[in-house]
């Protein structure tokens, strides 16, 4: 599987913070917001990352994640010019995704939780159909909403309902089939303009090939839109990474620990970081397991 993060869009809410720099470049706590998407990517065993951003941002993702070989990754970099929704990225990404099937995620969520590593991973095999999730929000009117029946089946699925059907938000983070190309080709632009993640879901569900799974209780899911919501993520991680003293989505950790590098690399990344909390914890993760 193959993975995108759409990380374009205009970030007016965060103005003015957003004005010369991109929102998902913005720091949460002590990494640049992206680190969390693509660590998730990784983490499901992802290895192949489109990166999705606008003109005058690319440069930037360019300049922090490189190719990804540093990593064990390889990543790819495509514009897009016009936030013209989130189906959008596999038009825009047709190319890079082949004959794949693919994971796209949001550069501006930030998902953390006990089960999360076994449940990526499993969705990162799937070869038919799509497989989305559920979370309870207590402001669903601003989100993808999803109607279950008594069995835990999907009856309906609404993008930013006035009168919501339940309280199960749709996070940003999606698994699909190869179909998923011509069906994003087929999503007609909504009322506000966009080729909506959701209409694409409804394809699906009309197909009989989508599955929701409903993140359980001990799963955060925070997306970093707002200022109060940008401060609130970051305090979280700091929270619990001072707590516990590891890292949430560091990626270089995931990559050691994934086997996508080895020792010696972890030790050069964590040497070029030398000096600050983030590249000790890099070097004291090399000194433990010698
Ligand atoms: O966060 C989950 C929600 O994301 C889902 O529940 C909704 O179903 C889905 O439509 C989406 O809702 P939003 O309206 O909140 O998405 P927004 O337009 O804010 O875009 C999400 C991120 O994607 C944002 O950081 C900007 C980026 N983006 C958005 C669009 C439309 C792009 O990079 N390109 C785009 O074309």
């Amino acid at each position: 599987m193959k993975g995108i993060i759409l990380a374009g869009g205009k970030g007016t809410r965060l103005y003015p913070l957003t004005i010369a720099m991109s929102k998902q470049l913005l720091p949460v706590y002590d990494k640049p917001m992206v680190y969390y998407p693509l660590s998730m990517l990784m983490l499901a065993g992802i290895r192949e990352v489109l990166i999705i951003s606008t003109p005058d941002a690319l440069p930037a993702f360019r300049e922090l994640l490189k190719d990804g070989s540093h990593w064990g990754m390889k990543f790819e970099y495509k514009e897009q010019a016009e936030p013209r929704g989130l189906a959008d990225a596999f038009l825009v990404g047709r190319e890079f995704i082949g004959d794949s099937p693919v994971c796209l995620i949001l550069g501006d969520n930030i998902f953390y939780g006990e089960g999360m590593i076994s449940l990526l991973q499993k969705c990162a095999s799937l070869t038919e159909g799509a497989f989305i999730f559920g979370y309870r929000v207590t402001d669903p009117e601003r989100y993808g909403i999803v109607e279950f029946d008594a069995d835990e089946n999907v009856i309906s699925i609404e993008e930013k309902p006035e009168s919501p059907k339940s309280n199960f938000a749709v996070p940003g983070i999606y698994f699909y089939d190869n179909q998923v190309v011509q069906l994003a080709e087929k999503v007609k632009p909504s009322a506000r303009g966009e080729i909506e993640i959701t209409d694409l879901n409804k394809l699906y569900l009309e197909r009989g090939q989508l599955k929701v799974r409903v993140f359980g209780r001990g799963v955060a899911w925070l997306d970093a839109g707002t200022h109060d919501s940008l401060l609130q993520a970051a305090m979280f991680i700091e929270a619990i990474q001072n707590r516990q003293g590891l890292m949430i989505s560091c990626p270089e950790e995931i990559a050691y620990r994934m086997s996508f590098i080895n020792k010696a690399q972890l030790q050069k990344l964590g040497e070029a970081l030398r000096g600050n909390s983030y590249g000790d914890y890099l070097l004291e993760i090399v000194e433990k397991e010698k």
